[in-house]
């Protein structure tokens, strides 16, 4: 039996699960979510969990790309978690539906709260909240391991009704925009040019142009760009000179440059 997950990530907290709940199952590969099908139809795991960030009450594109990419094996158990600030709404429920179209069932969708990378509504909250969620979250893990390393099928979890509803709405409406959001992001007189931006990014959205970024419109809304820069020189609107940046506090910059690079041999 062996399970690989795959995750994607903006500030650590999906890898830091990932890797977590790895060593909780004992083994298989952790790897960065592509849309590679050879890779993973050939990877002779009979289990993929794949953990993800929830954005905008929903899936974010590279999950899509990377669901739609899976060769269907219907041996093959599958799982997720959903990575959120405390509101994963219908999210799981979405991929269980894309999962569906594809010709693929998800035995089981966890949700998981962690600290909040969405820096325009302010930054990740006091120590003490985010070390709770830490430890809630290394709760849910044990949980979430048992149930896999059992191959259970549970519902998927999900918000109430009304969230549901209404911010799958307003993710429908605002997912066509996502790729040109980054006409929000700035920088401000700390940038040094230093090209961290540029290496983290995983879409591959950030180029230097005289010395400072210029962003492609290709953005995913990972948030990687403003919280991992290492002046604090971009920022996203008005506020968020004074608010605090977030990563995991695990995660190290080199781990998300090497999850961000393109794999060898190029794709
Ligand atoms: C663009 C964007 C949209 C987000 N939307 C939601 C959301 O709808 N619900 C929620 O609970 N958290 C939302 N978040 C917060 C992240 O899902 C949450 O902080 C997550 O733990 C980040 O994981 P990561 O570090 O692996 O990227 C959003 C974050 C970003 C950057």
């Amino acid at each position: 039996m062996r399970t690989d997950l795959y995750y994607c990530t903006g500030t650590g907290n999906s890898l830091w699960i990932a890797r977590t709940l790895a060593g909780r199952l004992g083994a298989g590969r952790v790897s960065p979510m592509r849309p590679a099908a050879g890779e993973v139809s050939g990877s002779g795991a009979d289990a993929i969990g794949i953990v993800f960030p929830v954005h905008i009450w929903g899936l974010p594109q590279r999950v899509i790309a990377f669901v739609e990419s899976l060769v269907p094996n219907p041996a093959r158990y599958h799982f997720a978690v959903a990575v959120n600030a405390g509101q994963v709404a219908a999210t799981l429920v979405q991929l269980e539906r894309l999962m569906a179209k594809r010709g693929m069932a998800l035995a089981a969708g966890f949700e998981i709260a962690m600290p909040s990378n969405y820096i325009p509504w302010g930054g990740p909250g006091p120590r003490e909240k985010q070390q709770a969620r830490f430890d809630g979250a290394t709760r849910k893990i044990e949980r979430i391991a048992a149930a896999v390393s059992a191959r259970e099928e549970l519902p998927v979890e999900k918000g109430p009704r009304w969230q549901n509803v209404l911010f799958s709405l307003l993710y429908r409406l605002s997912f066509r925009q996502v790729p040109r959001m980054d006409g929000s992001f700035w920088v401000d007189e700390k940038c040094n040019a230093c090209g961290v931006c540029t290496a983290i990014c995983p879409s591959g959205n950030i180029a230097l142009a005289a010395e400072r970024p210029r962003w492609l419109h290709r953005c995913e809304q990972c948030f990687a760009c403003i919280q991992w820069c290492p002046q604090e020189a971009i920022q996203l609107g008005k506020k968020t000179p004074q608010y605090e940046r977030y990563r995991h506090p695990e995660v190290m910059l080199r781990e998300m440059l090497a999850a961000a690079a393109p794999p060898e041999g190029g794709g």
